[in-house]
């Protein structure tokens, strides 16, 4: 008989609506390969549900705060179900931003300058000399993320309810951006994304047409390189497991070759058609499926 897996998915952190579509997706490309499947949407109760279904794994597609910050995963703990992707101390310092640039910059992995401070604090503008961007500690998808260019952004901070009472105020690296994944232990390349808008925001990630990916990246070759090696060394530096993405500020604004700036490592990252990991992949030659079915078996389930 095959073997069950539980795709957890939505929740309700911000992202609910792209979980939704990664772990449909996952639970389709599962299904095809013959898994027995069952989707969960997952809601404050999942603590009752998920004994009840008693899969044999945990496939966790859930986005942002609970889902990725090491909630759901002492919760598999607890219940003694294997689940994918990294485990509590990983997903936890992942997503709070000011823990993980402590552990980057431990590591020997440059990050902008930053510090957190209270939001008053970033208001008052006085946190660092700008341009400076401003983003919650806990949150993805850019919800939240002011760049202040000038003094008369600061306005724009006030009325930032989901940046919350502590934030992370860092230099704004200009320049080009760019992301790498990493499976399990090697990088499988890295794309440049360029906005259509003027950051990548909420809908520049998740409007077809909204964002330009390139892949591979076209840019110096040893910076390519240098990009591999910077994802896996975080990815190692916070003890992640299975796929990660890392995002990263590329400032070649004096010319190539440039300087490269981790900002985060994403414990969860989308797994939507239009996501960054799965194009990665597919151009390292795995396929989506594959590439889910790897993930499955990497958290220790055989068919
Ligand atoms: N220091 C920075 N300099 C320039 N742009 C930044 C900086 N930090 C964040 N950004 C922009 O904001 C986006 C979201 O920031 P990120 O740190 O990746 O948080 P998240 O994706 O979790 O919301 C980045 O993809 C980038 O476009
Ligand atoms: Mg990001």
């Amino acid at each position: 008989m095959s073997k069950h897996v539980a795709v957890l998915m939505g929740g309700w952190s911000v992202e609910r609506e792209v979980s939704l579509v990664s772990g449909h997706a996952v639970a389709v490309a599962l299904k095809d390969r013959g898994w027995s499947v069952t989707e969960i949407d997952v809601d404050r109760d999942i603590a009752t549900v998920l004994p009840g279904i008693a899969p044999d794994l945990v496939f966790n597609a859930l986005h942002g705060r609970w889902g990725e910050d090491g909630c759901i995963q002492g919760l598999c703990e607890l219940l003694k179900i294997p689940y994918t992707h990294s485990g509590v101390l990983a997903s936890a310092a992942a997503m709070n931003k000011g823990v993980a640039r402590r552990l980057f910059t431990a590591a020997g992995i440059t990050c902008p300058d930053g510090q957190v401070v209270s939001r008053e604090a970033a208001i008052a503008g006085h946190a660092m000399p700008l341009p400076f961007v401003v983003k919650p500690l806990n949150e993805g998808s850019s919800v939240g993320v002011r760049i202040v260019m000038g003094e008369g952004d600061l306005a724009q901070l006030k009325d930032a309810e989901a940046l919350g009472d502590r934030v992370l105020v860092e230099q704004f690296i200009p320049g080009r951006e760019v992301t790498v994944a990493v499976m399990g232990d090697r990088a499988l390349g890295v794309l440049e994304i360029t906005p259509a808008g003027n950051f990548y925001d909420y809908e520049a990630k998740y409007t077809a047409g909204k964002s330009i990916h390139v892949l591979p990246a076209p840019i110096n070759a040893t910076v390519y390189d240098e990009a591999m090696g910077l994802a896996l060394r975080a990815h190692q530096a916070l003890g992640c497991r299975g796929v990660t993405r890392a995002d990263l500020r590329y400032d070649d604004t004096s010319g190539e070759p440039g300087n490269l700036y981790m900002l985060e490592i994403n414990t969860q990252p989308g797994l939507t058609p239009m996501s960054l990991v799965p194009e990665i992949a597919a151009f390292s030659g795995t396929d989506f499926a594959d590439l889910v079915e790897w993930m499955v078996e990497d958290a220790g389930c055989d068919r």
